[in-house]
C-alpha cells in the first residue's frame, strides 16, 4: 500500500531509489536537465545531427539514395510494399488522390473533424470534398454517415485515425468494397497505431503520413505515401517525381515519363530522410514506453459522482452514462476495463478523497498492470480530492513524474 501522508512518497515496483534519495528531499539529482528540456519535441540526439550533417557535407540534399533507404525501412515498419517520400504530408495526400484516380467531377468523402490537408488537395484535381460526420466516442469518421453521403460521383473515402485513435476500419472497408470506392488512410496522427492488431496505414488502398516537427514521428518537414498497390504507387510517382520516372512499368504511364503529370515537384530534401532513418530506428521503443494516467478510470463512475452543477456540461462533453448505449461505450473504453492491455510502464497519481476517480478503481488498474509485468509507480495523496490542489503535492508529483520519464522513457 503506498504512502498516504501529507508528505507523499511514491511507491514503485521498479528498483527506483527510495524516496529519501529524491533531490526534492535533499538527495542527489537524477535528472540534470530542466523540465522544459524533458518535454521538448522532437527528440533530437547527436545521432540525428550526425546523419543530417553527413548529407550537408556530402552535398546530396537533392539526391534520392537516402530517401530510398528510408522508404524501404518505413515499408518494413508499416508492412507496405511501395513507399514514396514527399516533402510534407499535404503533398503525399495530393499524390495519393491522383494515385487512386480522383479527377474532375469526382467526390471524396472526408471526416468533418480534421486538418484541412486531409481533404482539400483533391480540389487541385478538380474533385470535391464531401464531409461526413464523426463518431461520438472515437471522434473518427462515422461509417454510417459515409454511407449516407455516397452519390454516383463518389470515388474515394479519406479517413483520419484522429489523435491516435484508429477508425472503424472493418466497417469502412466493407462499405468501400460494396460500393467500389478507394480508401485513403491519413495516418498523420497515428504513426505505429494498430487496429485489431493490424498496422494503421496498411489497411486501406493507400496511406499518407505527415512527418512535420510536431507529429509523433517527426523529421522536420516530410511526408510518406505507403501502399501495396503498384498502380497507385506509379501514378503518385508519375505525378510529382520526375527524377524517378525510370521506375515506371505500367504501359499507360511509361510513354508519359519525362515531365511530372501533376506539374509539381514532390521530392523530399534528403536531410529530412536522413533524420527519418534515425528516428525510425528508435521509434518503436519510443512509442512503447511511458503511459501517464492522471485521468478518468471509468467514465460512468466519473459522471455519476460529478457534482450536479457541472454534470450536464460533462455529459455534453463525454456522453450520458444513463443512456444504455453510451454506458456500453464507457464500459468498452474505460481504462479500468482495459488495464490488462496496458503493456507499458505506468504512473498513477491519485487523490484518496477523489469521488470521481475513486482510488479503489485506480488500485484495480495498478494491480492489473503490475500483473502484466510492467513497472507501476503509484502515488496516493491522502489529503487530495480530484486534481492536485496543494502546492507541495503538485511539486512532488512534478518531481516524481520527471523521474518516471527519466527511468522509463529516456534511459
Ligand atoms: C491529419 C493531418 N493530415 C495532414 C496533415 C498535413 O501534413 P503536413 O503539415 O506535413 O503537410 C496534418 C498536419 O500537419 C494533419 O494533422
Amino acid at each position: 500500500m503506498p504512502a498516504t501522508t501529507t508528505q507523499p512518497k511514491p511507491s514503485t515496483s521498479a528498483s527506483a531509489s527510495s524516496s529519501s534519495q529524491l533531490a526534492i528531499l535533499g538527495g542527489p539529482k537524477t535528472v540534470e536537465s530542466f523540465d522544459a528540456d524533458l518535454f521538448k519535441w522532437p527528440i533530437v540526439t547527436e545521432e540525428d545531427e550526425k546523419a543530417v550533417i553527413d548529407v550537408l557535407r556530402a552535398g546530396t540534399m537533392s539526391q534520392t539514395n537516402i530517401s530510398k533507404q528510408f522508404e524501404g525501412e518505413w515499408g518494413q515498419f508499416i508492412g507496405t510494399k511501395f513507399n514514396l517520400c514527399h516533402p510534407n504530408g499535404t503533398a503525399s495526400l495530393l499524390g495519393a488522390f491522383f494515385g487512386v484516380g480522383l479527377g474532375r467531377g469526382d467526390e471524396l468523402i472526408s471526416p468533418s473533424l480534421t486538418y484541412w490537408a486531409t481533404a482539400m488537395p483533391c480540389m487541385a484535381l478538380g474533385a470535391t470534398p464531401v464531409f461526413a460526420d464523426i463518431e461520438k466516442d472515437s471522434i473518427c469518421i462515422d461509417p454510417a454517415d459515409i454511407e449516407r453521403r455516397i452519390t454516383k460521383r463518389t470515388k474515394a473515402i479519406v479517413v483520419v485515425h484522429y489523435s491516435g485513435h484508429p477508425c472503424d476500419m472493418d466497417a469502412i472497408m466493407a462499405i468501400a468494397k460494396k460500393r467500389n470506392l478507394k480508401v485513403i488512410e491519413d495516418v498523420s496522427h497515428a504513426h505505429g497505431a494498430r487496429y485489431k492488431g493490424k498496422m494503421t496505414g496498411n489497411i486501406g488502398d493507400v496511406a499518407c503520413f505527415s512527418m512535420m516537427a510536431s507529429k509523433s514521428f517527426p523529421i522536420g518537414e516530410g511526408g510518406m505515401l505507403s501502399t501495396n498497390d503498384r498502380t497507385i504507387y506509379e501514378r503518385a510517382l508519375a505525378f510529382g517525381h520526375y527524377e524517378r520516372m525510370g521506375e515506371l512499368t505500367l504501359p499507360d504511364l511509361r510513354p508519359l515519363a519525362g515531365a511530372p503529370l501533376g506539374g509539381v515537384k514532390h521530392r523530399i530534401n534528403q536531410t529530412a530522410s536522413a533524420m527519418g532513418r534515425v528516428q525510425l530506428k528508435h521509434y518503436p521503443q519510443r512509442i512503447k514506453a511511458g503511459v501517464d494516467i492522471v485521468g478518468i478510470s471509468h467514465f460512468g463512475t466519473f459522471l455519476n459522482n460529478t457534482e450536479s452543477y457541472r454534470r450536464d456540461l460533462r455529459r455534453a462533453e463525454y456522453g450520458d452514462e444513463r443512456d444504455a448505449k453510451m454506458k456500453k461505450v464507457f464500459d468498452r473504453i474505460s481504462p479500468l476495463n482495459n488495464a490488462s492491455k496496458i503493456t507499458s510502464p505506468l504512473f498513477v497519481a491519485q487523490g484518496r478523497n477523489d469521488p470521481r476517480v475513486p482510488y479503489t478503481e485506480a488500485e484495480q488498474i495498478v494491480k492489473a498492470v503490475r500483473g502484466n509485468g510492467q513497472p507501476v509507480w503509484y502515488l496516493l495523496y491522502a489529503d487530495e480530492g480530484h486534481g492536485f490542489q496543494k502546492k507541495a503535492n503538485a511539486d512532488y508529483y512534478g518531481a516524481a513524474a520527471i523521474l518516471f520519464w527519466q527511468r522509463n522513457l529516456l534511459d
